[in-house]
């Protein structure tokens, strides 16, 4: 079948992969995709917010499946107008992909579903907000309600901080995201996703994986899309996952009971408690880089589970993952999350993946008169395969460096707090 898959990063590469090495794909384009997605499908210029352009182009190219990367396609109702259209779509409808369009309405329903999440309270005036912080005092969370790309949340140690983000809500930085307000009880822990591939009904999680947020050593600097991840998260106890498991089939059973039919991917962002896992936050896709270690893991055909899921007969498909264990690094542009240079030539792709397990994911690249260069900030994801933790990650880290560019950065410390145990978070 003809796929369509929306989105430009590393997601969409390893997304685009998997469905490329399906048998069920013939022809697969995306848009508007990357260097990576480019040399394996097809890229085409499209707005992935317009949904009459892309039902249009569905309908040109005889698409029969439409998947969803990011985030804003889907909270703009994209999956709803191909859906009705008559046309499969991985990834929900506007109502379902609340749950990240709106941290109210996820954590509202959250206290409707009894699922364990940090105390909290919803603002739409200032004064309030203002009041409630210096009531409760810091360390404390504020975060704008809607979407402002990873960059709406503030874990304030300070009360002055807490104060400073509750003002930039209101005084417009993530403009109409930051006009409601959701503050909350900071917890700590070590965070783990699990993410779930669901047809409305059926909920199959997908293995543990652990992304590293900050943007330096250590956990430093200041919040990113994801510097690297690993997969699967060895210090999760049996426990921990049967809450965490629990959390997603009770949102998916408490959607379904608002009527809202939810196909697609479902993320959980979660914090290991000591009171046990608590949500941080819930995501309507697949997170980038998680899929960049996840969808190497995977070992049913992902084009089947897609089609599943839209079609809600996922309760048919067993998903089966090979043992490895994967890690990934980022390679990004220096100066990512602000401001930086691209257009850097990048050599040493091909020698990186000549190695056993070694696969390096696109993000933020482009292909320029034959050659690969930088594009974005986060420009690699450069994932490796191995029999134990140990050796992925010393496999990885083998494999960044074969790859340069200027202004090339990464991190060193991917994966380095789980090789120690539990104790690295005390
Ligand atoms: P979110 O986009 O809501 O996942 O927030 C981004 C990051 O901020 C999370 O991955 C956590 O590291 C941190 N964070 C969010 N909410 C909280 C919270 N209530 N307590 C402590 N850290 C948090
Ligand atoms: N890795 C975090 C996200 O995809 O939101």
């Amino acid at each position: 079948m003809n796929i369509l898959v929306l989105g430009s990063g590393g997601r969409e590469h390893a997304i685009v992969r998997s469905i490329v090495n399906s048998p069920k794909s013939e022809k697969v384009f995306v848009a508007s995709g990357n260097g990576g997605t480019a040399q394996i499908a097809t890229n085409v210029k499209l707005d992935q917010n317009d949904g009459a352009a892309v039902l249009q182009f569905c309908k040109d190219n005889d698409v029969e499946l439409l998947v969803i990367g990011p985030e804003a396609p889907l909270v703009a109702g994209v999956a709803d107008l191909v859906r009705e259209a008559g046309i499969d779509v991985f990834g929900p409808g506007a109502q379902g992909a609340q749950l990240e369009g709106s941290k109210r309405f996820s954590k509202e329903l959250m206290m409707q579903a009894g699922i364990p999440t940090a105390t909290y309270e919803s603002f739409t005036d200032e004064a309030s907000a203002m009041a409630y912080v210096e009531k409760v005092g810091a360390p404390i969370v504020v975060k704008a309600d809607g979407l402002a790309a990873g960059k709406g949340v503030v874990v304030a140690s300070e009360l002055s901080e807490a104060l400073d983000a509750v003002k930039d809500c209101f005084g417009g930085k993530f403009g109409e995201s930051g006009s409601t307000v959701v503050i909350e009880e900071c917890m700590t822990g070590p965070e783990c996703s699990l993410l779930a591939f669901t047809d409305g009904i059926t909920v199959a999680p997908m293995a543990t994986a652990q992304d590293h947020k900050r943007a330096l050593e250590g956990d430093k600097g200041p919040n990113t899309g994801g510097m690297g991840v690993y997969s699967p998260v060895p210090i999760v106890t049996d426990e921990e996952h049967a809450a965490m498991v629990d959390a997603l089939e009770r949102t998916v059973a408490t959607l379904r009971e608002r009527g809202i039919d939810y196909r697609g991917v479902l993320y959980g962002g979660f914090m290991l408690t000591k009171d046990g896992p608590k949500v941080l936050e819930f995501n309507a896709r697949f997170g980038d880089p998680e899929t960049q270690v996840l969808l190497p893991r995977l070992k049913t055909d992902l084009v089947d589970v897609m089609v599943a899921c839209a079609q809600q007969r996922l309760a048919d498909v067993e998903l089966e993952w090979i043992d490895d264990w994967a890690v990934s690094v980022v390679l990004a542009s220096a100066g990512y999350p602000g401001s930086y240079d691209k257009g850097f030539e990048i050599t040493g792709i091909e020698d990186a993946q000549a190695s056993e397990g070694v696969i390096v994911y696109h993000a933020g690249t482009a292909e320029r008169d034959g050659k690969i260069v930088t594009n974005g900030g986060r420009v690699l994801n450069v994932t490796a395969l191995g029999k134990d933790f140990q050796s992925a990650r010393e496999a990885a880290y083998a494999a960044v460096e074969k790859i340069d560019f200027s202004s090339k950065t990464y991190r060193r410390d991917i994966g380095a707090k789980a090789a120690q145990g539990r104790q690295a978070w005390e």
